[in-house]
């Protein structure tokens, strides 16, 4: 049931072309210019008179949340938290039935984001799920929702939910935007247009799994690795850094890109593997000065980069190349070989993929 791949994980990270379409398939009409949900056009109201969305997850689902706050902020200009559900569940915090709780989970059985959605409700904010799994906890709790469709995933790394959780969240966002008028009818277009094209985007950015392959063995007996990124990617950062400790075991970890002069640069030297995202969209500049700071500690760079990108290549040991799109879909593209590099990694060392020790696919006790 594999599907022909070694590991369930592999499988999933191969499926994702087809999960992003799946995704959106059905609900983005590009030439007609029209995105339709269900569960956004009978809540319609509701959105466009909140005061604020608060977003509610664990893991990498609340990474996917992270990611959401941009697009949010920027399509839509409705501000945004991203909670913890953990955190969110014991804080006493203020809600109203102002905001609109969205809670992100892929098995639907979390339970840390279930007891935030209780709590959301019982203080009168509307809460809408982003599930992955049908019929699930979660999806029966919400007052509304939107499935991903990304079929199940069965590696306890999670891949395609996450890149499929942020189509969803960009349809849920194109939307809002356009029924507010935050963004004009052509712009509108121009970002369906391009989200149709992510999924054989996708297919191209997995065709560097041979180069990631080699990187991953030149640096499998690393005992740290930094995950860098800004905007968009930040939160693309923290996804990577958290694959690579729950498979591989090796400590990583993820940050703005900027933040590194105020304490993690301390940790740079020779022997320290870091991987940057610094696709032409985004402050990418900014980027390549961080990846200038970095090499002049002697750091190991593994770019992220657009393809054709000379200025990083000249600075990087390496560079993984993905197909250029619009800054707001980038995630989609950086966070695939950051997937490959993990699953290569844990793969060499021995290690249990798609059941890495001490997880569990769906938390379902706190
Ligand atoms: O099913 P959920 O999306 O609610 O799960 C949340 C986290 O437990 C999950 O994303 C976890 O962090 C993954 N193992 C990460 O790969």
């Amino acid at each position: 049931e594999k599907g022909g791949f070694d590991h369930f994980m592999l499988k999933e990270i191969y499926e994702q072309p087809s999960a992003i379409l799946d995704t959106f398939r059905g609900r983005m009409l590009p030439n007609e210019g029209i995105i339709k949900m269900s569960g956004i056009e009978d809540n319609m109201k509701t959105f466009l008179n909140a005061n604020r969305i608060i977003v509610v997850a664990c893991g990498t689902s609340w990474h996917a949340g992270l990611v959401s706050e941009y697009i949010f902020e920027n399509l839509a200009r409705i501000p945004v938290e991203v909670e913890y559900a953990s955190e969110f569940r014991y804080r006493n915090p203020v809600i109203t039935d102002k905001d609109v709780v969205i809670a992100i989970s892929q098995s639907g059985e979390t339970a840390d984001t279930l007891a935030a959605i209780k709590l959301a409700k019982s203080r009168g904010a509307f809460v809408f799920g982003v599930c992955n799994v049908v019929g699930s906890s979660i999806a029966r709790e919400t007052d509304a929702g939107a499935y991903t469709h990304a079929g199940p995933e069965i590696g306890v790394a999670s891949t395609k939910a996450f890149t499929t959780q942020i189509t969803v969240l960009t349809l849920i966002a194109l939307r809002l935007a356009r029924a507010k008028g935050t963004i004009s009818s052509s712009e509108f277009r121009h970002h369906m247009i391009e989200l149709e094209l992510i999924p054989e985007k996708v297919k191209k950015a997995l065709e560097s799994d041979a180069y990631v392959k080699t990187i991953a063995d030149i640096y499998k007996n690393s005992n740290n690795f930094l995950y860098l990124g800004r905007g968009y990617n930040f939160p693309v950062a923290l996804e990577g850094a958290l694959k690579l400790k729950e498979i591989s075991y090796i400590h990583a970890e993820g940050y703005p890109a900027a933040e590194m002069k105020h304490g993690p640069i301390a940790l740079i030297d020779e022997n320290m593997p870091i991987v940057v995202i610094a696709t032409k969209k985004g402050h990418y500049e900014k980027v390549v000065s961080n990846i200038q700071e970095i090499k002049s500690r002697k750091g190991k760079i593994i770019g992220i980069v657009t393809e054709g990108d000379e200025q990083v290549k000249a600075l990087a040991d390496h560079v993984i190349e993905v197909p250029e799109t619009i800054e707001s879909l980038t995630p989609l593209l950086t966070t695939i070989p950051l997937q490959l590099l993990s699953y290569h990694i844990a793969l060499m060392l021995d290690k249990n993929v798609d059941q890495p020790r001490n997880l569990a696919k769906a938390v379902t006790v706190e």
